[in-house]
């Protein structure tokens, strides 16, 4: 999941809606039955969010434990993923959970540094590592759950950050490969569904031009908490190498696995949808942009080979170019598209460009905000970025199919978080009405999309399990079953668990 926060929301922290709730919403007539045969549905989750036993099983450090380590500060309560929701050694109670809430999938990713502690082949493959994701996919698969694996979730190894600077540097691209390969290898006999990259936007973003998920540099100007970077340059360096990455290990699959093995290879993208800020002809224009910079930044290359005609002509020589090789590489490299979609911005034009605080986040020329004239664009929720907006999961994928030539679509991620309130009983910490309604929303839009056209084949929800929230730490929660960090990490499920029970009967 992503920590998602813009410059313009970094000083808002928790709101807490104030707008009445629906009542739950019953399942009876709307339920697995109103979506096509052989729809899928899942929970997502990744490596750092869930696993803990950060230092078990001969893990190495990723730049994950390195941020939250070295800058608690920069985490809202401090805290880190050392023990998270400690999935590393709950997982066979967890895989019994989802069979038990009738689950047909579920999206985990694999840590880098647990399989390779230093991030190269070279350094080493650690056995146990590999043991753990075996016996993860083995359980899920003696459960009649299928395995969809996301080959980086952000957990750099931090022996890579530390040799040339990580996904800055192109001597990633052979690193990552090689990673993919060797998972492949070593799980390809089994898992049929991989996906390469979760939301490089959120990566760059966050990482590069906001400083506020690892490795955490930016601009001194765009936060004061950054000791190194550059906002202007970075992220656009960050979001080519992870392109060129995913198309390496697309073709290492495609040339020596995808044959034998019959599995499918794809990335997982996040975008918000865009509303115009007004009815003006410049705020419409501007809302097309910020999808080119949040979307089509990735979506475009993967389709046409090249980044967007917008971001070419307003980031200039600071955009890197595809070679006309690069370029055949990364066009159609993916056989689906996962898209994550949580929540909708407006946005307004910027009439006039800053040429003195340059960013990722002022290039699109774009101004985004969760309100207009004081009123949320939707009901806000425990997550500053996150404001409900149900409709947006069908306008953007209609936009998708219409743009990108109806690709094969899963929703590899869509969701909400409440506060994590320890005033709470657990009985009421167990009531989410709010969640309820968030997912029988957009399941309703989702369903409308495909009655649309859109291609799409499975929905996963984020997430089975509360876990560390990147930045937020442990100050949110994602799940559909309540995880006591107080009290030996019990699960409960919510009642929004016992909803997608109902729904998938
Ligand atoms: C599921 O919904 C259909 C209508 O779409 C209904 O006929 C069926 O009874 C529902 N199933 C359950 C188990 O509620
Ligand atoms: C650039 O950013 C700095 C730090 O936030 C701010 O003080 C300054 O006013 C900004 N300058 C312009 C022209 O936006
Ligand atoms: C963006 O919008 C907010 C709220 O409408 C406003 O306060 C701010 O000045 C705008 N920023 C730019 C760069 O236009
Ligand atoms: C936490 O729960 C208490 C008790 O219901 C409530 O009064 C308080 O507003 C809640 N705090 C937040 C931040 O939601």
């Amino acid at each position: 999941m992503a920590a998602h926060q813009c410059s313009l929301l970094l000083g808002l922290l928790i709101l807490v809606s104030s707008l009445a709730w629906t009542e739950p919403v019953e399942a009876a007539s709307f339920n697995r039955s109103s979506f096509p045969a052989g729809f899928i549905f899942g929970t997502a989750s990744a490596s750092y969010q869930y696993e803990g036993a950060a230092k078990e099983g001969g893990r190495g450090p990723s730049i994950w434990d390195t941020f939250s380590h070295k800058y608690p500060e920069r985490i809202t309560d401090g805290s880190n993923g050392d023990v998270a929701n400690d999935f590393y050694h709950h997982y066979k109670e967890d895989v019994h959970t989802m069979k038990e809430l009738g689950l047909d999938a579920f999206r985990f990713s694999i840590s880098w540094s647990r399989v390779l502690p230093r991030g190269k082949l070279s350094g080493g493959v650690n056995k146990e590592g590999i043991s753990f994701y075996n016996n993860l996919i083995n359980e899920l698969l003696s459960k009649g759950l299928q395995p969809y694996v996301t080959i980086f979730h952000w957990d750099l190894p931090q022996a890579l950050e530390d040799k040339y600077g990580g996904f800055l540097s192109p001597h990633i691209i052979d690193d990552f490969r090689d990673f993919a390969e060797l998972c492949f290898k070593e799980f390809g006999d089994r898992v049929k569904y991989w996906i390469t990259l979760n939301e490089p936007w959120t990566y760059s973003n966050g990482g590069y031009d906001q400083g506020t998920l690892a490795p955490g540099r930016c601009s001194k100007w765009v936060n004061g908490a950054c000791t190194a970077g550059n906002s202007a340059i970075e992220p656009y360096l960050v979001g080519h190498h992870l392109l060129l990455s995913h198309a390496a290990a697309v073709k290492v699959y495609k040339d020596k696995y995808q044959a034998s093995q019959k599995g499918k290879i794809g990335i997982t993208l996040v975008s918000h949808w865009m509303v115009p800020y007004s009815d003006q002809k410049v705020d419409k224009k501007a809302a097309i942009r910020a999808l080119d910079f949040m979307f089509g930044w990735f979506m475009n290359p993967l389709t046409y080979g090249d980044y967007p005609y917008s971001m070419r002509t307003l980031v200039g020589p600071r955009l890197p170019k595809f070679t006309p090789k690069q370029s055949i590489l990364v066009k159609g490299s993916f056989d689906f598209l996962g898209l994550n979609y949580y929540t909708a911005n407006y946005a307004a034009n910027v009439p006039v460009a800053n040429t003195v605080n340059v960013s990722y986040a002022t290039d699109s020329l774009a101004n985004l905000t969760t309100q207009r004239n004081g009123i949320p664009i939707g009901p806000t929720t425990g997550s500053s970025w996150l404001s409900v907006y149900p409709s947006g999961i069908r306008s953007l994928l209609l936009y998708v199919k219409r743009k990108y030539n109806n690709p094969l679509i899963y929703i590899t991620e869509n969701g909400i978080s409440e506060v994590n309130n320890n005033t709470l009983t657990l009985k009421e910490a167990l009531k989410d009405p709010q969640r309820i309604d968030y997912y029988y929303r957009h399941l309703l839009f989702l369903r409308l999309a495909i009655k649309d056209g859109v291609n799409v084949k499975g929905y996963f929800a984020w997430s089975l399990l509360d876990n560390y929230e990147w930045n937020s730490g442990y100050t949110v929660r994602f799940g559909i079953v309540f995880v006591d960090y107080d009290n030996d990490l019990k699960r409960y499920p919510k009642h929004s668990a016992i909803w997608f029970k109902k729904f998938l009967l």
